[in-house]
């Protein structure tokens, strides 16, 4: 993918298709008014004749207009112009390039230059970009005839001359975005038997050879060395090796505390001896996706070269059943000497995390964010559009939150009181590893805060945002966007 930044006129632009945004009740844009002009009032003439309303998502292509060079105007409807927000801007863009034939290799818009309040043109910017590698991406599917490569390859984005630095920069941090989301894809797309512990834990160390991160995969005998027995009593019942994957990238300054990023890395859960049904279960190949998302973010950060210290850490193993594997009532000792009633094989994403979570003790952190598919009760309480949240610190939650918002990647701040706590009581161990089906993500995320009380702490569930189910079955890359959005604004605070 291609982008430039021109302030040129629209008239002589080599392009395959121009973008030309309409709002709702045919009011034209700058851009609209100037290609009208040009044509010999092309544009008002389709509108008036009733082809284009200027409805949010609709999009009329006309060809051919005289004066205009492009072969190609494609008016994209904004909805109303007093509602025009990032959002509609983002899903304009998508609806634009939805609409364009297979064969279009190029476009045009001005879109970083439409109004919207409290948003400047690199965050605009940024979104146009993202979007266009969202729009490229392929699943790699495993099939005898491999798909063609989607053809758009080149993006003009014209603004004026005073704009053309931010838009740069905005498309550079969306480009980065766009790239570390489709790496997340990647990986929670491909079956689970190619994407083991052993395969995440090569695509990390290819990561830092690729950007020049620290990076340990440690094995089974290391983890065992570390005594990370809740870990371990997940992988028991596998034959495949688990990983502990650790990566750093350390571009701020000496003294700074980085912040570290947890990622869930079950490559496949079948619930182990509390076998989980079977529909959907192929499903279980993206419990792995809070891993992915952790790589993600670190193929952007790597592409942007983001001055601050970030700490990767991917506890990563199979949740299989078999002789071995940890049966319901067996207790394990954690790395950080609590014990844990196993009550269920199945919660086992917080067997993982939790000594992973002790094991962030060592970097001093300025603050630690899980990322897990945690738990189904997080998509019964929130359903598939924002990730849920919980932290044991309210500015670490905001900031968090608002990244959210910024990167039209949200999340929903949920409690974590006290009150919970009482239901992971257990008379065999110091804690069980279920609460019951009341509050389910929540007592998930009282487990975990156990674990992560030397620092501030934020858990992201993102068991209904993390993929797609049905006929666009496919990971989504979330929540890297938040994620780096969160990232730099923390960059941004340092300096
Ligand atoms: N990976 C699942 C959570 C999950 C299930 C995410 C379905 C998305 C869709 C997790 O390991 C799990 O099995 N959680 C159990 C916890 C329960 C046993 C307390 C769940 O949510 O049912
Ligand atoms: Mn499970
Ligand atoms: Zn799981």
């Amino acid at each position: 993918m291609e982008f430039s930044i021109k302030s040129t006129g629209p008239e002589k632009l080599r392009t395959d298709s121009l973008l030309v945004g309409i709002y709702e009740g045919r009011k034209l844009t700058e851009l609209a008014r100037s290609v009208d002009e040009a044509s010999g009032k092309a544009i008002t003439l389709a509108l008036k004749s009733g082809d284009m309303e200027g409805k949010s998502g609709s999009t009329l292509i006309l060809r051919q207009l005289s004066g205009i060079a492009a072969p190609r105007v494609v008016l994209v409807g904004l909805g109303k112009s007093e509602e025009f927000s990032l959002r509609s801007l983002r899903n304009a863009f998508r609806a634009a390039i939805k609409s364009l034939p297979a064969g279009v290799e190029s476009l045009a818009t001005d879109f970083p230059g439409l109004a919207i309040k409290k948003c400047d043109i690199q965050s605009k910017a940024a979104a146009l970009a993202e979007i266009a590698w969202e729009s490229i991406y392929q699943v790699n599917a495993i099939k005898e005839k491999k798909a063609e490569p989607k053809a758009l390859q080149q993006i003009t984005l014209l603004v004026n001359k005073a704009d053309a630095e931010a838009a740069e920069t905005g498309v550079k941090q969306g480009e980065g975005i766009g790239q570390g989301v489709a790496l997340a894809k990647d990986l929670g797309n491909l079956p689970p038997n190619i994407c083991t512990p052993t395969y995440l834990g090569k695509q990390a160390e290819k990561l830092a050879k690729d950007y020049g991160f620290k990076v340990e995969v440690l094995e089974e005998a290391e983890i065992e060395k570390l005594k990370m027995g809740s870990f371990l009593g997940v992988t028991r019942g596998s034959d495949e090796p688990p990983r502990f994957i650790v990566l750093q990238h350390l571009k701020g300054k000496k003294t700074q505390k980085p912040v570290v990023l947890v990622g869930k890395g079950i490559t496949f859960d079948t619930g182990g001896i509390s076998l989980k049904p079977g529909a959907d279960m192929d499903e279980m190949k993206y419990d792995m996706c809070g891993a992915a998302s952790v790589l993600g973010v670190f193929k952007t950060i790597g592409e942007l070269d983001l001055p601050l210290n970030v700490v990767g850490l991917i506890p990563t193993c199979e949740n299989m059943p078999s002789g071995r594997a940890t049966k319901p009532g067996d207790v394990l000792t954690s790395m950080s000497g609590l014990t844990i009633e196993v009550l269920n094989t199945d919660a086992e994403g917080r067997l993982i995390l939790c000594d992973a979570l002790t094991y962030a003790e060592r970097f001093d952190p300025s603050a630690v964010i899980d990322i897990a598919t945690l738990t189904g009760a997080c998509v019964i309480a929130l359903g598939h559009h924002p990730s849920g949240l919980f932290a044991n610190n309210d500015a670490l939650a905001k900031k968090l939150l608002d990244a959210g918002e910024k990167a039209q990647d949200r999340a929903w701040q949920m409690p974590l009181w006290d009150e919970y706590q009482g239901q992971l009581d257990s008379n065999f161990a110091d804690m069980g590893n279920i609460g019951g089906r009341a509050g389910g993500s929540i007592t998930a995320a009282c487990f975990l805060s156990r674990f992560a009380k030397k620092y501030d702490w934020a858990h992201l569930d993102i068991a209904g945002t993390a993929w797609k189910s049905g006929k666009e079955k496919g990971a989504t890359g979330r929540p890297v966007p938040l994620l780096v959005t969160y990232l730099l604004q923390q960059a941004a605070d340092k300096v």
